[in-house]
Order: structure tokens, then C-alpha cells, then sequence
């Protein structure tokens, strides 16, 4: 463990193994049109929208993480675009690359992207992850009980806009692990990034087991038939880079059989202002009163005032634990993925 003073004066936020975070994930929602299984619960019990932050403190909190190191900004959910006034925010956003701000992405299940993929270009956002599991419309429709052919035309319309984007396919043993070559070969075609994502126990009704995963070993096997694979260097950032016959690269996120936390440089938020310092943490930090104190203190006097913002976040992020493999066997908590975003 690393000796630190938790300095609350230096502007870095950084945790007791000397990471330092830059990555900021914001759940604007924890709403969701689909019902992945291994996400949503059966019977979500939804956040009261009165409960969500505004965007007017979402973006003050914002303002106050980039002046602290923070670089990219994620949005997630649930789905991120179904939460009303999202492209404004994002536009919002912008206004604070003048202080450090360098990217700004959204990771989304694509239903409503052929709506908005225009727009949010507009809006300035950098890139998108788009989730998609399955290529075939009979078993995507079992995983999220709605339809596929959204999804597709969503993808085309980031292709036509220009939007760089990711695809996450996360892959439960029996269910879709039938699709990984599939998927390797529409994407491969289309030079589209495609991830792998290893199942993580962080589904709405607890019903993981280890049983469950495909593991990255797993995928290489089956690649290994139809591709010559060659292991790439991890840059920062979950995924593990493989590039099949020379031309063309994909990612395998393993948090389960080889985590990176290492090296996690990534904090998230909650919709309803809960501060996650770790995906797995059993305790988040509730930061709303604090956040309110600050917008109420610039509507009166017209200056952020975050000392007291400070005081709370920067212990909470320095006591970050080391990692999955140190909190996995811990009690299940309440919250889950449609939550945390991710
Ligand atoms: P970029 O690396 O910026 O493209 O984003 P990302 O891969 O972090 O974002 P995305 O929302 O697409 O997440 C992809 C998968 O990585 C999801 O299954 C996330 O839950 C997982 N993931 C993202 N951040 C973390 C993290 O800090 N820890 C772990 N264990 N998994 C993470
Ligand atoms: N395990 C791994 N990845 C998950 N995602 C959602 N739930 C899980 C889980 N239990 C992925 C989604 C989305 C991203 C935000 O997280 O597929 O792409
Ligand atoms: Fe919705 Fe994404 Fe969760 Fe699927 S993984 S239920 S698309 S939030």
C-alpha cells in the first residue's frame, strides 16, 4: 500500500495504490427499454425522477472532476437516451475541454440511435460503445426481449454520421457463445472494433455463477480455428487486444480470469448521485447534498464553492479498494448494473 496524505488541496484524485483516476462514468438513468439478463433485474424498481440529479448539478460536478485530472467523460445508464435532455447536456459539456475535458463517449444498447446518432454528433460527443449480442434476431430477442433489426439500423446511422464506435458483446456460456465467430466476421468485414466481455456478477437478480462465463481463453480457443491470433501490448484501457490474421484487432474484456485493476483509473456515479469508487464497491458515497450546497451557493453569490465536496470525495476515492479478486466473496449488495452503468 502506498503512504499518502489524503491532501484534499492537491487537484488529482487519486487512491491509496497511487491510480489516479481520469476516467469519470456518469449513469444519467438507471431506465432501460431492454431486459438484458445479465443487467436488468425481472422486476426493476425504477429511481423516482424527482430523485435523479439535475443536469445543472450533474454538470457543475463535472466542472469540479476535470478541474481534478478527469479527462474522458462516459455516459451510461441504463440506457443513457432515454433519459430526456441528454444531447443538451452532452452540449453542455463541452464547455469544459477549455479546462482539461478530452473525450466524451456514450455506451448505449443502440435502439434509439438511429433517432439521435445525428444529434449527438452534433452535440460534440467523441465516440460510442454500442452493446450488441447476439447477430441472430430470434436470440437477441431472447437476451433483451426486444428486436435486433433497431440495433442495426442504429449502427448504420452512427457509420453515416461518422461517430466512431465500439461494439460490447458480453457472452453467457449456452446462450450466445455460438455467436463469437459470427461477430468476428460481420465485424471483421466491416473493420467495425468489436469487444468481448466476460459475464460479471453484477446481474439484477444475482443469478451469476462462475458456471456462466465464457472466458477469454474460451473465445481464443474458438477462434483459433478460423484465424492466426497474435496477443497485443494492454494499452490503458479493460480490453486485451488480439490481432487475427495481421489485419484486424479485437478486444476481450476478462475481469473475471485477468483483471486490470490494476491499473482502474475510472470513478462512476449513479443517477440518483452516488459516488462508486470501485464497479464492485460495497458502499457508494452519496454526494447530492454536497452538490446541492455548491448550486445553491453560486445561484446566491455566483461562485463555486467545492471545499465541502472535496472533503468527502477525496477520502472516498483514496480508500478504494485493490480490486475484484479483494471484494468478489463479499455480501451481495442492492445495487446493479443497470445502476452503475457499467
Ligand atoms: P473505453 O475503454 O473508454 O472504450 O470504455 P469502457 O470499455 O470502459 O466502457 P463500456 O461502457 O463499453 O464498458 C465495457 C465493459 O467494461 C462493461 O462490461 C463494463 O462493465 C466494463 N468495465 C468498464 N469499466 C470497468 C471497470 O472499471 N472495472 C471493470 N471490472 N469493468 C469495467
Ligand atoms: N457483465 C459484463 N458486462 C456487462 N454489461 C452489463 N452487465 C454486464 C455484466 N453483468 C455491459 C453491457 C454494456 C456495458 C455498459 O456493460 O453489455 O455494454
Ligand atoms: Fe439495458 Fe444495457 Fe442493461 Fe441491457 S445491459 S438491460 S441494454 S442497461
Amino acid at each position: 500500500m502506498m503512504k499518502h496524505d489524503i491532501s484534499t488541496n492537491s487537484p488529482i484524485l487519486q487512491d491509496q495504490y497511487g491510480r489516479i483516476k481520469r476516467k469519470l462514468r456518469i449513469s444519467v438513468t438507471d431506465r432501460c427499454n431492454f431486459k438484458c439478463t445479465y443487467c436488468m433485474p425481472e422486476h426493476p424498481e425504477w429511481m423516482k425522477k424527482q430523485d435523479l440529479l439535475s443536469f445543472e448539478a450533474l454538470l457543475i460536478f463535472c466542472r469540479y472532476m476535470v478541474q481534478q485530472g478527469i479527462e474522458n467523460i462516459r455516459i451510461t445508464g441504463g440506457e443513457p437516451l432515454m433519459r430526456q435532455g441528454v444531447v443538451h447536456f452532452i452540449r453542455d459539456l463541452q464547455s469544459l475541454r477549455a479546462i482539461g475535458l478530452k473525450r466524451i463517449s456514450m455506451t448505449t444498447n443502440g435502439h434509439y440511435l438511429a433517432k439521435y446518432a445525428e444529434q449527438l454528433k452534433h452535440a460534440g460527443l467523441d465516440d460510442l460503445n454500442i452493446s450488441l449480442d447476439s447477430l441472430d434476431a430470434d436470440q437477441f430477442k431472447k437476451l433483451t426481449k426486444k428486436d435486433l433489426a433497431p440495433v442495426l439500423k442504429g449502427i448504420e446511422a452512427a457509420q453515416k454520421v461518422s461517430l466512431p464506435f465500439k461494439i460490447n458483446c458480453v457472452l453467457m456460456k449456452d446462450q450466445n457463445d455460438d455467436q463469437i465467430v459470427p461477430m468476428v466476421k460481420w465485424a471483421k468485414q466491416q473493420q467495425i472494433p468489436l469487444r468481448f466481455i466476460e459475464f460479471m456478477p453484477l446481474d439484477g437478480d444475482q443469478h451469476w455463477t462462475d458456471q456462466a462465463v465464457v472466458s477469454e481463453a474460451e473465445i481464443l480457443a474458438q477462434l483459433k480455428a478460423h484465424y492466426q491470433i497474435q496477443v497485443l501490448q494492454q494499452q490503458h484501457e479493460p480490453a486485451r487486444q488480439y490481432q487475427l490474421d495481421g489485419q484486424y484487432c479485437i478486444g476481450i474484456i476478462s475481469t473475471i480470469t485477468h483483471s486490470f485493476c490494476g491499473d482502474c483509473d475510472r470513478i462512476r456515479l449513479t443517477a440518483q448521485g452516488e459516488l462508486y469508487n470501485c464497479l464492485f464497491a460495497q458502499q457508494g458515497l452519496n454526494i447530492k447534498p454536497y452538490l446541492h450546497a455548491v448550486v445553491k451557493q453560486k445561484a446566491e453569490c455566483g461562485q463555486f464553492e467545492f471545499q465541502q465536496l472535496e472533503q468527502h470525495i477525496k477520502p472516498y476515492i483514496w480508500h478504494k479498494a485493490k480490486g475484484y479478486h479483494a471484494i468478489q466473496h463479499q455480501q451481495a449488495r442492492k445495487i446493479s448494473m443497470h445502476m452503475l452503468g457499467g
